[in-house]
């Protein structure tokens, strides 16, 4: 018997076009395997939405995404669309994407691979066995807070002003996620804030506490998020799960991926209540190497394979996907971003040529 699942294809930009081709073609193969059949609808996110429509989120974009399993996203901006008004910015599509399928909880994994332990900027003894789970809020905080925006104060300057708040509710549900995650993993949840000194930190934490009689298998801890990012790269293994709010998650996620050694290996999902979630790796666009055949493309691949296991539930097929990207680092194939000492070279085709053969 065939499944078929609808996936909305979102491209973007830079190296996005490249590294969801060739994860198309892979996720194919392991379909094929499992009785999975997928159905693609391709629509504009980002510059490339810009250039067409004038809008980083065309309305038919998210309506794509809203009748389709699950949204495959590659990665948006560019140089060419920085200087634009914020509300025309490719970054604005995104979080309009998130905020349209309300997908509050955005789930990063930073695992380092035996194979690729050299290739981090920490020394092997810090990074070795590294696995963590960042899960940040990403509908809330001070990323869609009101008020927000540029406004002429009263002595005639500027006043950029945004605002960092999140409401009971918004705490709960994402501390549910994080919880649930731990209970699926080493039990261990670390919730960072600025509880010291900001009072929306103060609710988390309150709110984050009084969940924690509900799963008394978890242990709890929390830790101020300068502490966090000094932490992280001084003994990064005492971390499990992580919870934390949408501007701290955002960089704490980027220092716990380059624990890894390239932000080119990482997928992330980001899912919420019944609607489709999103998954897309956690590097940008690169506009520098689009184009040329560089790209990694195995974040683009692993991402695949987090929305077979978390948003169609195809676990089975999920592991083989995973394993398919082990082997071929295991038989030493690298694109330039991960590369080292006597491994063989790949671009971006030849990496999912590879990872077709390992399937
Ligand atoms: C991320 C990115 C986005 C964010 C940008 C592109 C809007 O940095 O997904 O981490 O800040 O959330
Ligand atoms: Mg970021």
């Amino acid at each position: 018997m065939t499944q078929t699942y609808q996936i909305a294809l979102l491209p973007g930009d830079g190296i996005g076009p490249e590294i969801i081709g060739v994860t198309v073609y892979i996720l194919n193969a392991v379909g094929q395997q499992y009785g999975l059949q997928f159905e693609f609808s391709q629509a504009l996110i980002g510059g490339a939405a810009i250039d067409e429509t004038g809008d980083p989120l065309p309305q038919e974009t998210l309506d794509t995404c809203r009748r389709s399993d699950a949204v495959l996203l590659a990665a948006i901006g560019g140089y060419k669309w920085d200087n634009l008004p914020r509300r025309q910015r490719p970054e604005t599509g995104l979080l309009g994407l998130r905020a349209g399928l309300e997908l509050f909880a955005n789930l990063r994994p930073a695992q380092i691979l035996p194979q690729l332990v050299d290739s981090s900027t920490l020394k092997r003894e810090v990074v070795e066995g590294v696995d963590i789970m960042v899960v940040r809020e990403l509908t809330g905080g001070v990323y869609f807070g009101e008020p927000k925006g540029i406004f002429a104060a009263e002595t005639g300057e500027q006043r950029g002003v945004n605002t960092m708040a999140y409401s009971d509710h918004e705490i709960d549900r994402i501390a549910k996620v994080a919880f649930e995650t731990a209970q699926k993993r080493n039990q261990r949840l670390c919730s960072v804030d600025k509880a010291n000194v900001l009072e929306v930190s103060q609710l988390w934490r309150d709110r984050v506490n009084a969940l924690a009689s509900s799963y008394p298998d978890i242990e709890l801890s929390h830790m101020y998020v300068d502490n966090a990012a000094m932490q992280l790269v001084r003994a990064p293994k005492q971390f499990d799960t992580i919870v934390t709010g949408n501007l701290f998650g955002d960089i704490l996620s980027d220092a716990a991926a380059m624990l890894t050694g390239s932000i080119g290996m990482l997928p992330s999902a980001s899912i919420g209540d019944g609607n489709p979630g999103v998954f897309e790796p956690v590097h940008g666009s690169a506009p520098d190497i689009a184009g040329e055949d560089k790209a990694n493309p195995l974040a683009q691949v692993l991402s695949a394979a987090m929305m077979l296991r978390y948003g169609l539930d195809e676990p089975a097929a999920a592991d083989k996907l995973e394993k398919a990207v082990f082997q071929v680092l295991d038989q030493g194939y690298r694109t330039g971003d991960i590369m080292s000492e006597g491994m063989t070279y790949v671009g971006c085709q030849g990496m999912g040529d590879a990872l077709l053969k390992a399937l």
